[in-house]
């Protein structure tokens, strides 16, 4: 069903922008989810032209377009209008042109606000936004902000305020683009349509639960953000908390927004907050020095660009959760997070118990993976009986992936995220209960890791990270399960 909205960007200019969202929203318009009936202001302090503003969505569509004159009609429904954000009258304009569009595309008073821009405005933003009246009441009027949302509690705390004093919580977006990928929703589908994994689904049946998120890229050009971030708040705080209490809460009342947030928010409650104590014996960090894979060189953290040459900025997290409930007390959830390891992958190994009683002393534990990405599926390790004479148990594995053709036909991160604010379905956002005890969760090991002062571990590019990390589940008798993505090499995709 077509949408009817004007789209008002903040940060128009940004890379955000040309990556993200004209794509996607160009993706809705050729789905048919955008056609006539909406309408795009992009606002930033540079001084651009319609024109000009048209040729940068194009340029950042052209991978995806393969009609010209679709690309082009898609291109004429935006608009550019300089802003400083700070300054009020700027707001009339904007407001002067919003009326505007919004009669001549019929977008019958539908507003979405997506700022791209650094938090620190948001409050400011949201403020005017109120004050000048752009907010009508007239239709949906919905903001989308993506991370960082804060930088602590503290701060995540007073953004929220400013935020709340003027948008209610259902009409605020928080991304967190892991959220809208595929197979981070296919958790739910995993445990709640299959009793066979549901019924062992807790700490009778599981050992221990582990997800990696390793990128083989560095810091790119983001050096500048974050060498003040971390792997901690880029990637734990969100993303991998975020998946965490997707395999931690209990079945929800219902499929719905409001009753998965209930058990997502509970699971996050039940995990422990640790002490300093604890925090430095349960989370070990690393920073990468140069290295070298598959004949490539890479240099170290500390001399990408607008990286301090003395940094103590983490480019590796990896730590051990607890979960204080009757489900999971004592089953150890390991997590790990890097910059410029050896593969890109994204994983969540399920680890289930030995068999006290088993008959065969080499029976290997049985392993659930979720392949989130970069291939995407799930295997299964089992032990079977090894073909010929003689009894021998041999591990063997039931795999399945997603063909690609079939992937490339579904919809990417952030057009399912886009499509969902359309239509006012929070489910796949981060709010902000969650948000607020994931910081609470995370203040403690960014506040014990800076007051510690010891040498920060490293690890070679190229690696799956500092020795620290091996060690810390080594100390509980047990090991990362991760083999490079076997599945992926022998079709020759491994870049
Ligand atoms: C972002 C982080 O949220 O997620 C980046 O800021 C990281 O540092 C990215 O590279 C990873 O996302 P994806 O979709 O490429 O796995």
């Amino acid at each position: 069903m077509e949408k009817h909205v004007l789209f008002t960007i903040f940060g128009a200019t940004g890379d955000l922008a040309s990556r993200k969202l004209y794509p996607s929203l160009f993706r809705l318009y050729k789905r048919g989810q955008l056609a006539e009936h909406f309408a795009v202001i992009g606002t930033a302090r540079r001084p651009w032209t319609d024109e000009h503003y048209r040729e940068v969505v194009l340029e950042s569509i052209a991978d995806l377009a393969n009609d010209k004159r679709q690309a082009e009609n898609f291109a004429r429904h935006f608009y550019y209008q300089s802003h400083d954000v700070n300054d009020a009258s700027h707001y009339v304009t904007l407001k002067n042109l919003g009326e505007k569009l919004s009669k001549k595309y019929e977008t019958l008073g539908n507003q979405v606000f997506f700022l791209a821009m650094a938090p620190q405005f948001f409050g400011t933003i949201a403020e005017h936004l109120k004050s000048e009246h752009i907010l009508t009441g007239a239709g949906f009027e919905r903001i989308v902000i993506e991370k960082p949302f804060g930088e602590s509690l503290k701060t995540a705390t007073e953004l929220n305020d400013a935020l709340q004093k003027v948008f209610r919580e259902d009409q605020i977006f928080r991304i967190d683009h892991y959220l809208g990928k595929e197979m981070i929703q296919s958790v739910s589908a995993v445990r709640f349509a299959n009793p066979i994994f549901e019924a062992v689904w807790n700490r009778q049946y599981i050992d221990n639960i582990q997800i990696t998120f390793a990128e083989a890229v560095g810091v790119e050009e983001r050096g500048g953000y974050y060498d003040h971030s971390g792997a901690l708040k880029d990637m734990i705080q969100n993303h991998v908390l975020q998946v965490l209490s997707l395999l931690v809460m209990e079945k929800p009342a219902k499929f719905d927004e409001a009753s998965i947030l209930r058990e997502k928010v509970k699971a996050l409650q039940a995990i422990r907050k640790y002490s300093h104590e604890e925090a430095l014996q349960k989370f070990v960090r690393g920073q990468y020095t140069a290295g070298e894979l598959d004949g490539q060189d890479f240099i170290s953290y500390r001399s990408e660009p607008n990286v301090a040459p003395d940094s103590r900025t983490e480019t590796f997290a990896a730590g051990k959760f607890l979960i204080d409930n009757e489900r999971w007390a004592h089953v150890p959830f390991y997590v790990r997070t890097g910059k410029r390891m050896t593969e890109k992958g994204t994983r969540i190994n399920v680890v289930f118990k030995k068999d006290p009683g088993s008959l065969f002393d080499n029976a290997e534990q049985n392993v659930l993976t979720i392949y989130i990405q970069p291939t995407e599926g799930f295997s299964l390790s089992v032990n079977g009986k090894a073909a010929g004479s003689g009894f021998e148990i041999e591990p063997l594995r039931l795999s399945f992936r997603h063909d690609t053709e079939y992937l490339g036909n579904s919809p990417e991160a952030y057009e399912t995220l886009f499509l969902d604010v359309l239509n006012g379905n929070g489910m796949n956002f981060s709010h902000w209960e969650e948000a607020k005890r994931a910081w609470e969760l995370i203040d403690v090991i960014r506040e014990a890791w800076d007051a510690d002062k010891s040498p920060l571990p490293e690890y070679a590019a190229g690696t799956m990270g500092p020795q620290v990390a091996f060690d810390l589940l080594e100390k509980d008798g047990r090991a990362w399960n991760w083999t490079p993505d076997v599945w992926y090499r022998e079709r020759g995709l491994l870049k």
